[in-house]
């Protein structure tokens, strides 16, 4: 057994103790503890490792944008330990065929451990994509999307999902009331995507959700938290639609679908979060090429980047009292390994030992320089982050103080 040892998140509070792990697993958490490795990590924080149920890593086929092993280092660098990875590449993932291919691309190419989606789209049967981690379905078109606009189809897929224990993600915006004209400002890129449109698919979605175990992606706006508060439904919201708003001059460094809103709305979402109600923290990691976002405003393709900084962030919001550590964590690891059947997310006997390790001094404001995704830039620079000093995955010390420690290990999750 190794131990590490320092003031440990365990049982919903901080307390002085040390967390013995072996073979990758936690087996003890006590005040005092001796393992042939000893690491004293004094008065800094140890915290269950982040899970981001929501990150696009672009292979195959868009790896200009990122591929597994930047994005996943990206993900080590910002304390997250386990990424569920999107099926919108080229060609997408839609069937065993696109799954296996993609899993044997990647395999040895991660940093943190990793769980796939597969899409369901229109007609295609899920017969094929019962080793995928959970499925996605875009309601409305984004990004290399693969769309799933009729009733019939969408019922026809929860139901066949409905058969199996496995999650369904929802892109939820209404196609039809997408609008198409000339884009210049993020304010023009909101109001082609207006906020109806995903409280329209959100009420759609909700009359299936006795059939299927549906969660709603990057909730944009409060009136959608309304609609779903008190639902079995779980949903997810992003760190730019709580820090970013469309007033603020990002350009179509800014343009992500669903769009940044406007202040109140951001505000809103912010205060939800902190008040812990909302379940799950999910970056939509979506990372495009410098070029690409400066093709001009109505060229550029939609999405950001964020697996390295969204954790991070809250962390330095924690630190100035915006919300509770505990309110942090639950919706950054816990809930989402919860949701997903992951034996992450908490540090507690028979987890896995997904460490990170940070001390809340050490304040940083974010640049693009350091940081490790492909794309090379930020919509968050000089924002502050509390980045971790050392990061554990299973067991392994992986990161410390900047230097890489160990061979990569991530592997594909299953479920609990
Ligand atoms: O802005 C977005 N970008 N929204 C999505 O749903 C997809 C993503 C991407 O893959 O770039």
């Amino acid at each position: 057994m190794d131990v590490v040892e320092g003031r440990v998140f365990y049982q919903g509070r901080l307390q002085k103790a040390c967390v013995g792990y072996e073979d990758g697993l936690i087996v003890s958490v006590k005040k005092a503890l001796e393992g042939e490795e000893h690491y004293d990590f004094g008065d800094r924080l140890i915290l269950p490792g982040a899970v981001d149920p929501h990150v696009h890593f672009r292979e195959p086929g868009l790896t200009n944008k990122e591929d597994f092993l930047s994005g996943s280092l990206s993900a080590l660098f910002g304390g997250v330990t386990c990424v569920l990875e999107m099926p919108n590449t080229v060609p997408p993932v839609v069937d065993a065929e696109s799954l296996r291919e993609k899993r044997e691309r990647i395999l040895g190419r991660s940093w943190v451990d990793y769980g796939l989606f597969a899409c369901l789209s229109p007609g295609k049967d899920i017969e094929g994509l019962s080793n995928c981690h959970a499925f996605k379905i875009f309601m409305g078109s984004s990004t290399q999307s693969v769309l799933m606009r009729e009733e019939t189809d969408l019922a026809e897929a929860l139901v066949s999902a409905g058969s199996t224990d496995k999650v369904v993600s929802v892109h939820a915006e209404e196609d039809d009331m997408l609008l198409q004209k000339d884009e210049r400002f993020l304010r023009d890129h909101e109001e082609c995507r207006p906020r109806g449109a995903e409280l329209r698919a959100i009420e759609r979605l909700l009359t299936y959700q006795d059939k299927a175990r549906l969660n709603v992606c990057h909730v944009s706006c409060p009136e959608s938290l309304d609609l779903l508060k008190g639902s079995r439904t779980t949903f997810e919201v992003t760190p730019h639609h709580m820090l970013l708003d469309s007033s603020m001059d990002l350009g179509a460094w800014g343009k992500v679908n669903p769009p940044l809103r406007r202040r109140g709305d951001r505000e809103a979402l912010f205060t939800a979060f902190c008040k812990g109600e909302v379940p799950m923290l999910a970056t939509d990691h979506a990372p495009h090429a410098p070029e690409e976002k400066e093709r001009g405003f109505g060229e550029a393709p939609s999405g950001l980047p964020g697996v390295e900084t969204g954790f991070s962030m809250m962390l330095a919001l924690v630190k100035r009292g915006h919300m509770s550590l505990d309110t942090l964590l639950k919706a950054a690891s816990m809930t989402p390994a919860k949701t997903f059947g992951l034996n992450k997310g908490e540090i507690a006997e028979g987890r896995d030992a997904d460490f990170v390790v940070i001390d809340p001094r050490d304040i940083r404001k974010i640049s693009a320089r350091e940081l490790h995704s492909k794309c090379g830039w930020t919509p968050f620079e000089g924002k502050e982050a509390i980045f971790p000093q050392a990061v554990f995955l299973r067991g392994r010390m992986m990161l410390r103080d900047g230097t890489i420690m160990n061979e990569r290990c991530g592997r594909e999750v299953s479920h609990v």
